[in-house]
């Protein structure tokens, strides 16, 4: 398998409060992850401070939202904001599926219409899948299975060349994390995911396609991740608004 470049992925979340905060992280991180070749850093600001960080396009830096509406083009949807829409802005991915949306009610279902209108204008899509509790018979695989089967559903394999895939356990996001995944654990669910894509549109996209890790990454456990786990790269939360940290994380993955 080719060698992959490594995305690094900061999701904000609702971070930070101020324009003029999220324009100071932004710069800070921007200085460094431009000098750093090796890597691609992905930054997933709430949209709102996307227009104020006047990011213009670089090889090795991309901007990414966090959501899209379920609902195409333009219209009458109060408080939505569509794929197209974010094909004009300075966003080239979209995070689709992460739990915390999945937790206000995104089924299977508007994951895949999501994912399909992302894919229709030409974003690139970190699709999020994970198990909500990690059970030693392997249970957890069929949850697994099943999110990436209903989230493919219909999507043609021409279009998923550039698919990137999150594997984040529910149990091991945010403040609430009962524990993180081991790397080896994560190597073991990488390629249980790949089987399944294959299945799903064959061989050649389950092997080109990005797994990413997510969960409780931090500057201690990322390379482990990316080594010993073979993670084609990170979703980060927390540690991405810790300038000095995420820093650090592109510096350890940019010298692998
Ligand atoms: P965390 O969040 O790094 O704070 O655990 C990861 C995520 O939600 O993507």
């Amino acid at each position: 398998m080719s060698k992959k470049t490594k995305l690094i992925v900061g999701n904000w979340k609702m971070n930070p409060a101020t324009s003029r905060e999220a324009k100071s992280l932004y710069l800070s991180i921007k200085k460094k992850a431009i000098s750093l070749k090796k890597i691609k850093t992905v930054i997933c600001p709430p949209i709102i401070w996307l227009g104020d960080l006047n990011h213009r396009s670089i090889k090795n830096l991309a901007l990414g939202v966090q959501d899209v509406s379920l609902e195409k083009g333009i219209g009458p949807y109060t408080g939505s904001i569509s794929a197209k829409m974010v094909s004009y802005s300075t966003a080239e991915y979209i995070l689709i599926g992460h739990s915390e949306r999945r937790e206000l009610g995104d089924t299977d279902e508007v994951i895949n219409q999501k994912l399909k209108n992302s894919l229709e204008e030409g974003l690139i899509p970190i699709l999020c899948v994970g198990e909500k509790v990690r059970d030693q018979r392997g249970d957890y695989l069929e949850v697994l299975t099943s999110q990436l089967v209903k989230a493919l559903s219909g999507i043609k394999k021409n279009q998923l060349k550039n698919l990137v895939i999150a594997y984040e356990p529910v149990w091991a996001i945010g403040n609430k994390s009962t524990g993180v995944d081991t790397p080896e654990d994560f190597l073991h669910n990488s390629i249980f995911i790949r089987k399944v894509i294959s299945k799903i549109v064959g061989g050649d996209i389950a092997r080109s396609i990005s797994v990413l890790y997510g969960g409780s990454v931090n500057e201690k456990n990322a390379v482990s991740f990316l080594i010993l786990g073979q993670a084609d790269g990170l979703l980060i939360g927390r540690a991405s608004l810790e300038a000095d940290k995420f820093k650090q994380i592109l510096i350890q993955a940019n010298n692998i």
